[in-house]
């Protein structure tokens, strides 16, 4: 792997470091560091070599298509990458960490050429440029002129072929400037690249959440690599309807049964048993568990209700699936574990894996990871991603996103 560990000569360069810092935010408060935490051994390596580091990163997303000036700006206000200066200030502590609030241009330029050996400057939301999610041609070489040596450290928008993520290394590789991964894409690619490989076995994959259609490519690909895959959350639904179980209220995604009995077929994929279903999700007045058990006649759901998690039996089904797997990939919770009526499914799930002490165990990012987090079973496991959507690509494209593959 071409990391920062090639690098050599780095005092006094001027080194762009694209990291991963859009966090979730209450107002403008970070309500969880983690990304910038991760980053950190990337920054701190390349500050003791006597580097000038311009940090640059996305924050939320911008919609820049319909809406006028006035949307933009409350958009922008909403995803201001000076509430993430304060965490970043605090982590580094005893180095100078600047702002620039302008993206591009000469006064972006002046505030890198201000930089002295061993600081810091963070940069404002690249998504304030409407040419940073376009790759714009123009606004990568804006970003690469600034900088001597580039380095991507943001693996949780490692699928994006940004002007950030992809134009500037396209840029500089072109005039022979340096390019690496950081540490945190290190071990993300070293620790995903055996869920991508899946050549230990017993490989089972829990995949749940939403939507089927969102997952079709990795459960294609998952299909090809592990012995079993266990569905849970909404999706399972959808599977439920396909092979006849009536299924009320719960959401249902009607395009995707066709597929979703083909799954079913490779005989690979395994359904909750029994679901908790409930009234509401809001306002629940009457939950109960039902038995789903599409092979032996489950009753289905009864009129008014939907599913909000897996119930007792399913864990029971689940868990030994898990137990004697050798390796875990796990992307999505299997119930609304955010509400504690509907939790007892995702937490049993966290606990199960992390009990299986023989597997190598992977949370693929997203709010499983902050399922696994709220449950205290975050440590416990033996990675978890820091990229939802990444990891998901990453499985999917047998390890290629274009984030790695144009550092090469
Ligand atoms: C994420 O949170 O998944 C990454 O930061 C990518 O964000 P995006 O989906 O807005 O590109």
């Amino acid at each position: 792997m071409n990391t920062i560990d090639n690098l050599t000569n780095l005092k006094g360069k001027k080194v762009l470091v694209r990291v991963d810092f859009n966090v979730p935010l209450k107002g403008s408060e970070v309500r969880d560091d983690n990304r910038v935490v991760q980053a950190l051994p990337t920054i701190k390596k390349l500050l003791s070599e006597g580097a000038r580091l311009v940090l640059m990163s996305h924050l939320g997303k911008i919609k820049w298509g319909k809406v006028d000036d006035e949307e933009i700006a409350k958009e922008k206000a909403k995803n201001n990458m000076e509430y993430v200066l304060p965490v970043l200030q605090k982590h580094l502590e005893g180095v100078n960490v600047y702002f620039s609030p302008e993206t591009s241009g000469e006064a972006l330029a002046e505030h890198v050429n201000a930089l002295k050996d061993g600081e810091v400057l963070l940069v404002q939301n690249t998504r304030y440029e409407k040419g940073e999610s376009k790759n714009n041609p123009d606004l990568a070489k804006d970003w690469a002129k600034n900088v001597d040596v580039f380095v991507m450290d943001a693996f949780g928008s490692a699928h994006r072929a940004h002007a950030s993520t992809y134009g500037v290394p396209e840029v500089l590789k072109a005039e022979g400037k340096p390019v690496a991964l950081g540490y945190l894409m290190e071990k993300e690619v070293k620790n995903l690249g055996a869920c991508v490989k899946g050549d230990t076995h017993p490989y089972v994959a829990i995949l749940a959440g939403l939507k089927v259609s969102d997952k079709i490519k990795v459960i294609d690909s998952l299909l090809n690599k592990c012995d079993h895959i266990l569905i849970g959350g909404a999706m399972a639904y959808t599977f439920y309807k396909a092979l006849g179980l009536p299924t009320a209220n719960c959401i249902v995604e009607d395009d995707q049964l066709d597929y979703a009995k083909k799954c079913y077929e490779s005989g690979k994929i395994v359904l909750p048993c029994d679901s908790v279903a409930a009234d509401s999700l809001d306002n629940p007045t009457k939950i109960v568990t039902i038995p789903s058990d599409v092979t032996k006649g489950g009753e289905g759901f009864p009129e008014g209700t939907l599913g909000l998690d897996i119930g007792p039996e399913s864990v029971k089904l689940f868990e030994n699936y898990i137990k004697s797997a050798k390796l875990i990939f796990w992307n999505g919770p299997v119930g609304v574990f955010e509400k504690d009526e509907f939790a007892a499914g995702t937490k049993a799930i966290c606990k199960a894996i992390t009990e299986n002490k023989d597997a190598f165990t992977v949370i693929g990012g997203g709010d499983s990871a902050a399922a696994a987090k709220q449950f205290g079973y975050a440590d416990k496991f033996s990675h978890v991603s820091t990229g939802g959507g990444a990891s998901l690509e990453m499985i999917e494209n047998d390890g290629h996103l274009p984030g790695i593959d144009i550092i090469g």
